[in-house]
């Protein structure tokens, strides 16, 4: 295992039965507290931005934001948050999607992504794809181009990569 990895990996935090019974919930809140671990992950999430070629972050709701803030800072390029609907202020564009039960859906203001865009999506935890998928779909409705989607974890056993590939269309996606 590359020492980033061990790093990272001795960071998270495995919370039984959260946020209910039979779940195991992956958090990340001691990585953020450890300097040197969310400055590593940073780093790694900024190489893998300029190594794609992005012109913009794209953060997911919630802790896409706290990983994609600082990369867009560290890799000199603006950050455009992807909410949960209801939340932006301006005009937006919103994409659905399927959860297990039920259906949710995000927006992006639409102003803050144009043709010369290439994207790079960042999130904490890519399960199965569904919210990465619709935040791939929202980027080219806005007209942008989607260089690549970057996540902290992949939890494989829910296949959210083989979801995801077809929406990505070659674009790379980076898991940690
Ligand atoms: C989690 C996680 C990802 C998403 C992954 O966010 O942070 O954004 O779920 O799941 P998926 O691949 O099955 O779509 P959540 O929806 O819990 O929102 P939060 O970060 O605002 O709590």
């Amino acid at each position: 295992m590359t020492d980033i990895k061990e790093l990272l990996l001795s960071r998270i935090r495995d919370v039984a039965d959260y946020p209910e019974p039979g779940v195991m919930f992956k958090d990340i809140t001691p990585l953020l507290a450890d300097p040197a671990a969310f400055t590593a992950l940073t780093d790694a999430l900024a190489e893998i931005a300029e190594g794609a070629g992005a012109t913009k972050i794209v953060g997911l709701e919630a802790r896409g934001f706290i990983l994609g803030a600082p990369v867009a800072v560290r890799a000199g390029l603006g950050f455009i948050p992807v909410r949960k609907a209801g939340k932006l202020p301006g005009a937006t564009l919103g994409q659905a999607y399927d959860l297990e039960y039920g259906s949710a859906e995000i927006e992006v203001h639409a102003e803050d992504l144009t043709a010369d865009d290439r994207v790079l999506v960042i999130d904490d935890v890519l399960a199965t794809g569904g919210t990465a998928e619709a935040s791939v779909q929202l980027i080219r409705r806005a007209g942008a181009e989607v260089a690549g989607l970057a996540v902290l974890m992949e939890l494989g056993f829910l296949s959210g990569r083989a979801r995801l590939e077809p929406a990505l269309r070659g674009a790379p996606l980076e898991a940690l």
